[in-house]
């Protein structure tokens, strides 16, 4: 299907914008988009396309993506702690993925910007009280009040800043010198030490430390070497709340081309891909890397059809597909979507998000998740992809760099009992820094089988 009306960074106005909030105040949220028009980007359009180059090297099996982060982030949690120890375990998780399968990760928060939800149900009842459904701090907040509640535009602005902040101190973070591979031992943090988990990763640092060293005595100079003092990080969220994205867009002076400045790269929601909804034709206009959620009821033809709008051109690194399929229908569902995929000689990332098939409410009404599942989601994923031959891209996961309790089992066996000890997510539950580290070396043993079976394949 191609689109029969041009692309403008309001053309999705003339969509219908599933899981948007009602605006009480129209003129409101006019003034806040005029407002954030005038404001300067987030990110460049070259490092946007940077991170293409890298996710097309995934779309080819060179490399791997992990994107991961909050659920939802939070306008009253933007300490620098939180988000340097969220940094931490997405690179301890990183170099366990290196490490064990020897292919670059490209490394994607889910960070800077990450405030907005899409709902099951609009409205929430309590006690014969119904009101709006809690969209995220972008549009609303959490407390059960009608004035919490209301929709506020400000908010947009609020988003904004915050996501400068978050990023200005993860530029910082990432490139000086917090980030070198002669500091990996110190991403370890106190609490994880002790778990298994993390004396397994002192280990891998230890191998790390000696490799640098040896590499030292042979008279590499490793403190001046880029690759080895910083990392490329990216950010990414999903783009649901248009009015927000489209007051971010700007046209990049080098190529003509319209970036969504925002984030590196956006994503579709599960319940936002409509394939003429407001979302998909938002983002089929914008030259950033995106991603789309493909969950359990994704037809084949609607995925046709997706991937012949958001990659017309069919770039590598262009399009990454999130399965979010659940542990009970992966084997399932994925293959013949891959298959389409493959037969249509599609570009695409294929990577798999283990978290939001596989949500329930714990007795005490907790939303969680068992870790067991998570696992078994990733490795009936990779099985998939190993009777296929095709390669598995990536792993899109929740994640918090402090020691919630929110996911049950994992290194330290958490039970349904334990949820309320530290249960602090605004939306999703999210792995902890033990429960994420002992996914990675998961994930590790089967990329690592992975690489071994394309390698025996190209022989
Ligand atoms: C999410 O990634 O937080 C999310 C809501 O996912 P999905 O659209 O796959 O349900
Ligand atoms: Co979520």
């Amino acid at each position: 299907m191609t689109p029969s009306t041009p692309w403008t960074p309001e053309s999705w106005r003339d969509h219908v914008a599933a899981q948007s909030p009602q605006w009480p105040d129209a003129a409101h949220l006019a003034r806040v988009e005029a407002q954030l028009a005038g404001q300067p980007p987030l990110v460049f359009a070259g490092e946007a396309r940077r991170l293409t180059q890298q996710l097309a090297q995934a779309a080819r099996g060179e490399a791997f993506l992990l994107q991961a982060g909050d659920c939802a982030e939070s306008f009253a949690d933007s300490s620098a702690d939180a988000i340097r120890d969220k940094l931490k375990v997405i690179l301890q998780m990183a170099v366990a993925l290196t490490y064990a399968a020897g292919v670059p990760v490209i490394k994607v928060g889910r960070i800077a910007g990450q405030f907005a939800k899409p709902r099951s149900e609009h409205f929430e009842e309590r006690d014969g009280v119904r009101l709006d459904a809690f969209r995220g701090h972008i549009v609303n907040h959490e407390d059960f009040t009608e004035e919490a509640r209301r929709p506020n535009p400000d908010r947009l602005l609020d988003a904004y800043h915050q996501s400068v902040a978050t990023l200005n101190l993860l530029r910082a973070f990432t490139t000086g010198g917090f980030a070198s591979l002669t500091r990996v031992h110190a991403w370890n943090q106190q609490f994880v030490t002790n778990s298994p988990e993390g004396k397994r990763y002192e280990v891998l640092a230890d191998d790390i430390d000696r490799a640098l060293a040896f590499m030292r005595a042979c008279g590499v100079n490793l403190d001046g070497d880029h690759e080895l003092s910083s990392v490329d990080f990216y950010t990414s969220h999903e783009a649901l709340i248009l009015p927000y994205e489209q007051a971010l867009t700007r046209q990049d002076s080098l190529t003509g081309d319209w970036y969504d400045c925002s984030a590196h790269m956006l994503w579709i929601g599960d319940r936002t891909r409509q394939v003429d909804g407001a979302h998909v034709e938002f983002l089929r206009g914008v030259a950033n890397p995106i991603g789309l959620k493909v969950g359990p009821s994704t037809s084949v033809e609607d995925l046709k059809v997706l991937h012949g709008l958001l990659n017309p051109q069919n770039l590598p690194g262009r399009l990454t597909l999130i399965s979010r399929m659940g542990r009970d229908r992966v084997t399932e569902r994925l293959p013949e979507l891959v298959e389409a995929m493959t037969h249509e000689g599609a570009q695409v990332l294929w990577t798999c998000d283990p978290m939001h098939g596989n949500t329930f409410k714990s007795r005490d009404g907790y939303k969680t998740r068992h870790f067991d599942d998570v696992l078994t989601e990733v490795a009936q994923f990779f099985a998939v992809h190993q009777s296929l031959g095709t390669w598995p891209s990536g792993l899109h996961i929740e994640l918090t760099g402090d020691n919630v309790t929110e996911c049950l089992g994992g290194g330290d066996q958490l039970d349904e009992s334990d949820l309320d000890t530290n249960y602090t997510s605004i939306c999703d539950p999210r792995l902890n820094a033990s429960q994420s580290l002992d996914m990675a070396f998961h994930v590790s043993e089967l990329l690592q089988r992975a690489v071994t079976t394309r390698g025996a394949r190209s022989l």
